[in-house]
């Protein structure tokens, strides 16, 4: 096994809070174990265009508190193809680029596992997203600041909703993932969550007028994840329009503010915790690998499997959420 030298960070896909503080991790700890460092610009298109600068200590200095990412970050559909894959290959040989640290979502991390799969270039990856969705890690970077941002917004939007005694449907992020949809509407005391998990199983907002809305209750604020599958916030605004004309509804959709902001204390220390980690693991011979927090514990997964599997929901949340909104 070839000695690495020089290892290459990225941030790729939809940023997150946090990222910068893992940049800063990883940096610092490769510097710390004598290894130089070059940061990638804007993910993989960086890669793709050389867009890369050496890294000391000091370019990482002031930014733990930051949102988004030093790096930037893109969405880059050429690394998708073989031959993007291909240039991004040449461009780390030509930059002396022995390893590679991937900043990113479950899309960049199998970009990451492409690479590694058609080079043999050992690739570590960090879970930076603020879905949540990645398997084999309890959090995400960025998730918790995310959940945050949710619940100071409908702390606010409850104000409105009780004063005026209307319904509120409040649309967040996610992808088609509802870990900030019910852990948001548990954390903002909300009545309801409606999420892409439980699409096909009962119909939500039926089981939230069934259940939730009683006639004690003269607003309510119910988290709706976005998604093809659920329909969205506007969806079951028009539904209980039309089924439920009764109901005085608003739709508020928050949308990027989610992925602002300065990280909080978790999302500072995971990011730090997974970025010694990953320098950490490539010493170790890993290859291939996210980075993930099970248990308060570092674990190493294979790309395979954090992408691959569906991170389940636990269903003793939706049973909080449930018994907390009578
Ligand atoms: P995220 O990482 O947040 O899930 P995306 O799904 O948009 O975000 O992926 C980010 C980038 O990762 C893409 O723009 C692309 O460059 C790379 N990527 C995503 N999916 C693949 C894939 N199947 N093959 C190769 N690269 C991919
Ligand atoms: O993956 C992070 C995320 O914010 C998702 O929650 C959301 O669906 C998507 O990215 C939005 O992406 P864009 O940056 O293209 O608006």
């Amino acid at each position: 096994m070839a000695t690495i030298k020089c290892i290459g960070i990225l941030t790729s896909g939809g940023d997150a809070p946090g990222m910068n503080a893992a940049i800063r991790a990883v940096t610092r700890a490769a510097i710390y174990n004598g290894l130089a460092v070059k940061g990638i610009y804007r993910g993989y298109k960086g890669l793709i265009t050389g867009e890369i600068q050496e890294f000391k200590t000091q370019n990482v200095s002031n930014i733990i508190q930051l949102g988004g990412t030093i790096l930037k970050t893109a969405r880059c559909a050429e690394f998708k193809t073989p031959e993007g894959r291909q240039i991004a290959h040449e461009t780390m040989v030509r930059e002396g680029i022995d390893a590679l640290i991937v900043i990113g979502g479950d899309g960049s991390l199998t970009g990451a596992r492409l690479l590694a799969q058609e080079f043999d270039v050992p690739c570590i990856g960090l879970p930076g997203t603020i879905d949540n969705d990645l398997y084999g890690t309890d959090t995400t970077i960025g998730y918790d600041t995310a959940l945050n941002t949710i619940l100071d917004a409908v702390d606010k939007i409850r104000d409105t909703a009780t004063s005026h005694e209307r319904l509120f449907f409040v649309e967040v992020m996610g992808r088609d993932a509802g870990f900030l949809a019910l852990n948001g509407a548990i954390a903002a005391g909300a009545e309801a969550a409606i999420i892409p998990e439980f699409n096909t199983e009962v119909d939500q907002l039926e089981e939230f007028i069934k259940n939730g809305f009683r006639k004690s209750k003269s607003s309510s604020i119910v988290l709706v994840a976005e998604s093809e599958i659920t329909g969205g916030a506007m969806h079951y605004a028009e539904r209980v329009k039309n089924e439920y004309p009764q109901y005085d509804v608003r739709v508020t959709i928050l949308g990027h503010l989610q992925r602002g902001g300065s990280p909080t204390a978790h999302d500072r220390i995971i990011a730090s915790r997974m970025g010694v980690a990953s320098i950490q693991a490539l010493m170790e011979g890993q290859r291939n690998v996210m980075i993930g927090i099970e248990n308060d514990k570092i674990v190493y997964v294979p790309f395979a499997k954090a992408i691959k599997n569906d991170k389940p929901i636990d269903r003793e949340l939706v049973n909080v959420l449930n018994e907390l909104s009578i």
